[in-house]
């Protein structure tokens, strides 16, 4: 018997719906949202409002790139957290309603699960147990995952996530946000000639904000002499607090790999299209004799397709919520 799960994400600027037949990704459609360039960043009454305006037109769109009706779907799952609480809060009372008025369960999916999940949207899957570093601009964590939904995290920021360390050097270099993709191209012209800390944290978990000072300080020192530093050395900036972030990645990765024996690795998230990091972790799986893995870029990004598919694993368990569940801004995976 066939089943199709219809995915609803929109738990910060992206609303996105997917379908998932049977595991296998239908559709895929995504709304973006301009207007937070303007800002520098996500402003959350922008983010609920444009929700508003595009949940039905991309809902739409993805049933018909999966040439499914409404009727056929047999659940809805939605991202019930965490992000932003006006924007969880238009997915999930679309995801509601449709469920009620189609008569179909309703399956909630905690965003950073479905991270990792994107890992199985496409062969080759990888074998369980298995390590996976979430990277992103809300999150960045490191999971053990030991089956579809068995999973916990073994470390992640005390502070900023990987991409909010991006976005935050965008800000200060006059990049336009989101500053991660400009970062990574400049930094291809450049060398990592200039040396950031690397922070002092114990066991497995993350610290950026300290970077952010320490770029600040070397800012503000360099452009004190020379005006021009920025614009004379930005490609070398970028190379270095980008070769900085992702030796900050790879370092905790190897620890985490090390510890648990575990050599099935993956990465998944916004932060995972930088061709750094992508580099030093392939690199790291051939030294240390680890399967890698990598989502294709639709997937790492924040898309429904994950939830979807997170959505098919807990339809399977019989793992539906009752109609008066209720959002989750703040929502640990375990
Ligand atoms: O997963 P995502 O689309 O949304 C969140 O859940 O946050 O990740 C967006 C983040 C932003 O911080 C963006 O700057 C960063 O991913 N990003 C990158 C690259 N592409 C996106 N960071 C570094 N290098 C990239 N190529
Ligand atoms: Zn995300």
């Amino acid at each position: 018997m066939s089943v199709i799960i219809l995915g609803i994400e929109s738990s910060c600027d992206d609303t996105a719906a997917a379908i998932v037949q049977d595991g296998k990704v239908r559709s895929n459609c995504i709304a973006g949202q301009e207007v937070h360039r303007l800002y520098g960043g996500v402003v959350p009454e922008a983010a609920s409002r444009a929700h508003l305006s595009h949940i039905v037109p991309v809902v739409q769109q993805a049933m018909e790139q999966a040439g499914v009706a409404l009727h056929q779907v047999d659940a809805i799952a939605f991202t019930r957290g965490p992000g932003l609480m006006g924007s969880l809060l238009v997915g999930v009372s679309f995801a509601k309603s449709l469920a009620l008025s189609l008569q179909r369960p309703l399956i909630e999916v905690n965003h950073l699960l479905a991270h990792v999940a994107s890992n199985f949207a496409d062969p080759p899957m990888p074998n369980f147990p298995m390590l996976c570093l979430t990277v992103s601009g809300g999150h960045t964590q490191i999971v053990q995952v030991d089956d579809y939904l068995d999973m916990r995290p073994l470390g992640q920021t005390l502070d900023d996530a990987a991409g909010e360390a991006f976005d935050k050097t965008g800000k200060l270099l006059g990049i336009e946000y989101p500053s991660g993709p400009l970062i990574d191209r400049l930094a291809q012209q450049g060398q990592a000639r200039f040396a950031f800390p690397e922070p002092q944290v114990p066991g497995l978990d993350f610290s950026f904000s300290g970077l952010k000072t320490s770029i600040l300080h070397f800012l503000q020192k360099h452009t004190a002499a020379n005006p021009d530093f920025v614009k004379q050395n930005l490609p070398d900036i970028c190379a270095s607090v980008q070769h900085r972030i992702v030796t900050i990645l790879m370092r905790k990765l190897e620890m985490a790999a090390a510890q648990t024996g575990i050599r099935e690795v993956a990465i998944a998230g916004g932060v995972s299209a930088n061709s750094e990091l992508r580099r030093q972790f392939q690199q790291a799986g051939q030294r240390l004799g680890w399967k890698v893995y990598i989502p294709r870029l639709e997937y790492c990004t924040d898309n429904a397709a994950m939830i979807a598919l997170a959505g098919y694993f807990k339809y399977l368990r019989g793992d539906f919520v009752a109609h008066d569940v209720t959002p989750m801004a703040r929502w640990s995976m375990v």
